[in-house]
């Protein structure tokens, strides 16, 4: 196991009716609140009438229409809306989008600069405003993490940031606030959810126990609950154990005592930065493409134990009929949840931007599981216009 530090100062409050404690912990920050959602579900499904009550007494702003895959003009416009009104806290209502640009927009409010500055260089983050985040659908993590992902369609990028002045104060998890989400990004937030335990599971340290056993557990828990949720979409044993992986899955524990780069999330950036595609949705696409590409014989063993402990593969001596199999299993798993599995499919229907793709990510991808150069990214990607 490598060695690690491990320091999240998120409080989670996780559970049914946990939004109790929204106003204790607003009100002890300030009176002026910069409210930040999306395009309306929260208006739909009640969430924001429930805030609104919650928080009577304090001077409410708002920021809404925040697009899935956020984008640095929405950010620019946040903190302005905050050094304009000395905004004292910003509570984020929705997925990861609004999170994430939230995240960027308390940053931004105490930065003198262009808010774009602090995507391309999470060191220039300082200090930030206090964020406290109601989730409402699981998938990204960022409830528990320091990255935030925005997009500057002007540069076509999709660029993370980091900082530990991103970690939201608060959380308040509530898996019945995800019940009206709709099946496609219960489906696409599951997938992203496996992604990022994926991504972290396949690294060259195969000692980390406890880690790989963790990740084991969270994609055992998406591959029995997703359907559920699917059939049942107010079924709270499904929600609650989706929406805690969507957390444990990005808050850091499952690379503990690992190590190396992702590789499907970065060339997935660029899909997004030139088609605005839903970002798991070209994770579930790329994945088992990407896992295809990589299978030999040095890393077979890692895709055997894959077989055996996440699919239930019974273990024999042909470890290559296992992890093909393991690998029919992922993607006939996301065809069966209804995802689109082709880029033909979110409208990509030609290789014309590829080549130009594949260069974003090449330092990333030099430091992967299994390195990729530019033509490894264009030969996957190829392989994704067709079932
Ligand atoms: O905008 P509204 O009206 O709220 O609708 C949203 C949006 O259309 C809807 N939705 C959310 N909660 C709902 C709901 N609809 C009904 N009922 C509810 N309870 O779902 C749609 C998608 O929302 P979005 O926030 O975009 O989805 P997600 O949580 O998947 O976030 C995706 C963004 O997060 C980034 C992605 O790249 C993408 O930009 N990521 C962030 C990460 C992080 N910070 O650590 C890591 C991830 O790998 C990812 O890159
Ligand atoms: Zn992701």
């Amino acid at each position: 196991m490598r060695a690690f530090n491990y320091d999240i100062p998120t409080k989670v409050y996780f559970g049914e009716g946990k939004i109790k404690h929204l106003p204790d912990l607003i009100k002890q920050f300030g009176n002026k609140v910069l409210l930040t959602y999306g395009g309306g579900s929260i208006k739909r499904n009640g969430i924001y009438d429930e805030v609104q009550d919650l928080l009577k007494g304090c001077k409410i702003f708002e920021l809404s229409g925040i697009d899935p895959n956020p984008r640095i003009e929405t950010v620019r416009e946040g903190a302005k809306i905050c050094k304009e009104n000395d905004i004292d806290v910003i509570l984020a209502v929705g997925g990861g989008s609004t999170i994430d640009c939230s995240k960027v927009i308390a940053a931004a409010a105490k930065y003198d600069g262009d808010a774009w500055d602090l995507v391309m260089d999470g060191s220039l983050i300082t200090d930030a405003l206090p964020l406290v985040d109601i989730l409402t659908l699981s998938a990204t993590g960022t409830e528990m993490n320091f990255n935030a992902v925005i997009t500057n369609f002007d540069v076509k990028m999709k660029q993370g940031t980091a900082s530990k002045h991103l970690y939201p104060y608060a959380s308040i998890l509530d898996p019945t606030y995800t019940y009206t989400v709709p099946a496609n990004q219960t489906a696409a937030g599951t997938a992203d959810i496996m992604s990022h335990t994926i991504e972290n599971y396949f690294q060259a340290e195969d000692n980390a126990f406890i880690t790989d056993g963790l990740s084991e557990s969270i994609l055992r828990a998406t591959i029995k609950y997703l359907p559920i949720a699917l059939e049942d979409p107010e079924n709270y044993e499904a929600r609650s154990n989706l929406m805690w992986a969507s957390t444990v899955a990005l808050n850091g524990l499952t690379s503990m005592g690992k190590g190396g780069g992702w590789t499907t999330h970065p060339i997935e950036h660029y899909l997004s930065a030139y088609y605005d595609i839903t970002h798991a949705v070209g994770l579930a696409i790329l994945t088992p493409r990407w896992m295809r590409y990589i299978l030999s014989n040095k890393t077979v063993d890692r895709f055997a134990r894959y077989a055996n402990k996440v699919w239930d593969i019974e273990e024999t001596d042909d470890k290559f009929a296992m992890a093909e199999e393991a690998i029919e299993k992922t993607y006939q798993f996301f065809v069966d949840n209804g995802l689109p599995m082709t880029l033909p499919e979110v409208g990509i229907e030609t290789d014309e931007h590829f080549e130009e793709m594949a260069k974003g990510p090449a330092e990333r991808l030099s430091r992967a599981y299994v390195p990729l150069n530019p033509e490894d990214v264009v030969e996957i990607l190829n392989r994704c216009m067709t079932e």
